[in-house]
């Protein structure tokens, strides 16, 4: 799909929203300034959550409580950027927070963190591109 607004994005995003199930683990992938959390905000935002979002790039995990939902009770958003080896990713014991079915994870750089033998596995990935200052070209699969 084609963006040309932050707008435009966000609505992207509330669409995406209601096609999430509990135990969903969606990777963002594209360069800085592409809109991944921007996207994410949207995803928020339409889930209910008021409070602001703010990029986790140096907190590395924020954790949604998510009311009213089905399948799902909270999502984590996590940022891979600042990490160097995917040892660092190691350490954040994602694996036993994906036991749990209401988590839904957004994971930003997930390739800095993500091994060949990674037992962390998209169930969505969103990728984006900067075409120019306003258009984005995401791709979901
Ligand atoms: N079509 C668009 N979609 C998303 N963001 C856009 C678009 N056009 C301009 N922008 C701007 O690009 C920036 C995206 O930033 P951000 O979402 O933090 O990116 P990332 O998390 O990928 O680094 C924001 O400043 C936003 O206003
Ligand atoms: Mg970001």
């Amino acid at each position: 799909m084609i963006s040309n607004s932050l707008e435009q994005t966000k609505k992207l995003a509330h669409d995406f929203a209601a096609t999430l199930r509990g135990g969903d683990v969606v990777f963002l992938e594209g360069d800085l300034g592409a809109g991944k959390t921007s996207f994410v905000q949207g995803v928020l935002e339409a889930l209910g959550y008021t409070e602001p979002v703010r990029s986790p790039t140096f907190s590395i995990l924020n954790t949604y409580p998510i009311a009213n939902h089905p399948t799902m009770a909270r999502v984590i958003h996590l940022d891979f950027y600042r990490f160097e080896t995917p040892k660092e990713v190691q350490s954040l014991g994602l694996e036993e927070m994906m036991q749990d079915t209401k988590n839904i994870f957004l994971i930003e750089w997930p390739e800095k963190g993500i091994e060949s033998a990674s037992p962390i596995r998209y169930t969505k990935r969103i990728q984006f591109r900067t075409m120019d200052e306003q258009t984005r070209d995401i791709t979901i699969s």
